[in-house]
């Protein structure tokens, strides 16, 4: 799958989106960079996609700076290029929940990982995030997602997810959008992307709890404004949409 050239957009403080549009599939595949002491990037996208990571990383720092590489569930979009930036940057560790490095890192990555457990907190200089462990939302035993305190930003992966090539970061609601992605893909070949499982809304709601005021989505415009509405509204966008679908979806 090709990927145009990286387009790079500071959507909080010193928290950058490197963007890369796949017009194939009329997606976005967002990575984030944090700049900082210690610089973090959240997700590392497709391995056949590091020379336009590089370029993107390149525009902020020098790639081979990175120190910690995080993501949320073990998918090539996710972490597939982690082993090559263990490689271009001596200092860089992976830093995942419990679940992520014990199942797939401690085999997968080619240094040791870092276990960060609920109460743990990741220092990066400024900033200092928190890994929630998500299980199964968007997807994947190991889901999980990143909250950054002082910006108060959620690098929260698959959710919000939308389609086609759209702003960096809106302050508009992108539920509308959100909605429609979701139930075209349930309509096709990629249905049942994201379980709607007893624990959705709980998830959801405890995220909502923290308050985000920057949604920092790996498809699609990162969303500015009031997080905690955003997420009680997917909440809501999931149970109509993927609710409704579970009740009726009978075995293959
Ligand atoms: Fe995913
Ligand atoms: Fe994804």
């Amino acid at each position: 799958m090709q990927g145009n050239p990286p387009r790079v957009t500071e959507i909080a403080p010193d928290i950058f989106q490197i963007s890369i549009f796949a017009p194939e599939i009329n997606l976005q595949f967002n990575a984030f960079l944090v700049r900082d002491d210690e610089p973090l990037l959240f997700h590392t996208l497709f391995r056949r996609w590091v020379p336009l990571m590089r370029e993107g990383i390149a525009r902020l720092l020098d790639p081979a700076r990175l120190r910690w590489i995080s993501f949320s569930h073990f998918e090539m979009d996710e972490c597939g290029a982690l082993n090559e930036w263990l490689a271009e940057a001596p200092r860089a560790e992976a830093a995942h929940n419990f679940v992520g490095v014990n199942v797939n890192l401690h085999d997968y990555s080619s240094r040791p990982a870092r276990v960060l457990m609920p109460e743990d907190r990741l220092v990066t200089g400024k900033y200092c995030f928190r890994y929630i462990h998500t299980p199964q939302l968007p997807h994947g035993w190991d889901a999980g997602v990143m909250f950054e305190e002082k910006t108060r930003t959620l690098f929260c992966s698959d959710l919000f997810h939308h389609g086609g090539d759209p702003e960096p970061i809106t302050e508009q609601d992108v539920l509308g959008r959100v909605r429609a992605e979701l139930t075209a893909y349930q309509a096709g070949p990629l249905a049942n992307y994201v379980p709607f499982t007893q624990h959705t809304e709980r998830i959801l709601h405890g995220l909502a709890e923290l308050k985000p005021r920057t949604i920092a989505a790996q498809h699609g415009s990162a969303y500015a404004g009031d997080g905690e509405r955003a997420l009680r509204g997917l909440a809501q966008v999931m149970r109509e949409v993927l609710g409704k679908a579970a009740s009726v979806t009978s075995a293959p």
